[in-house]
């Protein structure tokens, strides 16, 4: 290939791609987006105060791509911490499907760049029918800061990359924190509940670290994944979203199909497909089902898929395995699989010759339907 420039080779700080180098601002960046967000004991945002959760009875949240599988993501927590009912919705489906809005609902849309059309769009219709509205943006002064009631940034910085990487992350973490926001107000969490998950929020960066041996198990391994016929990224809960994260990541940039999908759902179909060239991923974290999943991964183990388990648990019937850290929040064993998943999407695109950083047929905002 063609050497970069100096000065392209400076604006990646060393890195070969923006790609890499946006993985590996992952820390930096989280901590950022969560400065003066939390206080001693709790989560508050400067953007609104608690008025905006009077009065709501259901939250629904609305994305395209990557932004998406934040705001699944974060259906969990919000159900799981606040106790408050959310639906997430695609947004070119919700534009469309002539839905019905109740007042009582906060809308809330999740955009890196506050310009995709779709979202956009879904984002008018909720403001039209009186909603109360709140984007989740990575670009201040963006279609959608300008529209909706509230804007809470994230400070991930500007992200080059087509596939979309730190802004995921600090989504998620936002999200994550308007999740307690509200389980205060509404007093769903005890006193140790709200401290275990504002101390787990506070190791966020430590657990997005890049680690040398991981990222070179991950090179490794891009060796031999690159010639299956398919993949399944399969997880359970906030580890289902992930998966589809994993499956999307390596979609754009290695041009390979796979598919993410809840582990649970794979006897109703597509465990048909499982033989040696079928390559399972599977998301094992130590603090959620764990039983769950490692049955899931042991009935595509009998039909004879390939098993790669990203776990900090051995497991013995993984044909590969990258081993993560051990954390008592399973948050933080999903932000440090969410970094082994793409660094894992990145060493298989390198390795194909692929560009990492402006995939074919893709673009970084679509701004047209
Ligand atoms: C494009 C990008 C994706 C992104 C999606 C939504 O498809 O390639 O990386 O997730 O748009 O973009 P947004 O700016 O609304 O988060």
């Amino acid at each position: 290939g063609v050497l970069p420039t100096s000065k392209q080779f400076a604006q990646k700080d060393g890195y070969r791609f923006f790609m890499e180098k946006e993985i590996h601002e992952q820390c930096v960046v989280t901590s950022d987006t969560m400065l003066g967000r939390m206080c001693d004991e709790k989560v508050d945002f400067e953007e609104f105060d608690s008025s905006i959760i009077e009065g709501i009875e259901e939250i629904k949240i609305c994305a395209c791509g990557t932004s998406f599988h934040a705001g699944l993501t974060a259906s969990y927590l919000f159900e799981r911490l606040a106790k408050v009912r959310c639906s997430v919705e695609i947004a070119s489906e919700f534009r469309y499907k002539e839905p019905l809005l109740n007042k009582n609902t906060l809308f809330i849309v999740i955009s890196q760049s506050g310009e995709t059309a779709d979202t956009l769009e879904a984002l008018k219709m909720a403001n039209k029918e009186g909603l109360k509205s709140i984007v989740v943006c990575n670009v201040d002064n963006s279609s959608m800061t300008r529209i909706a009631n509230y804007s809470v940034l994230t400070r991930a910085g500007i992200e080059k990359g087509v596939a979309s990487t730190k802004a995921f992350s600090t989504q998620t973490v936002v999200l994550w924190m308007m999740a307690l926001y509200f389980a205060q107000y509404k007093n769903s969490l005890s006193i140790e509940e709200m401290n275990s998950e504002l101390k787990a929020l506070r190791e966020v960066p430590k657990s997005l670290k890049v680690h040398d041996s991981t990222h070179e198990k991950t090179k490794r391994l891009s060796k031999r994944y690159l010639h299956g016929h398919g993949f399944f990224f399969i997880g359970r809960d906030v580890f289902y979203p992930l998966a589809l994260e994993g499956a999307l990541k390596l979609k754009e940039i290695s041009y390979l199909h796979a598919e993410g999908y809840p582990a649970g759902e794979m006897k109703h179909g597509p465990i048909a497909l499982a033989d040696p060239e079928l390559f399972t991923i599977a998301l094992m974290p130590q603090n959620l089902l764990y039983d769950k999943i490692k049955s899931n991964v042991e009935e595509l183990s009998a039909r004879d898929s390939t098993i790669c388990a990203i776990s900090p648990l051995d497991f013995d019937l993984a044909d590969d395995y990258i081993k993560t850290n051990k954390y008592d929040h399973y948050m933080l064993e999903f932000f440090e699989m969410l970094v082994v998943l793409q660094l894992f999407s990145m060493e298989i695109s390198v390795r194909l010759g692929n560009d990492v950083d402006m995939p074919r047929n893709l673009a970084k905002s679509v701004t047209v339907e």
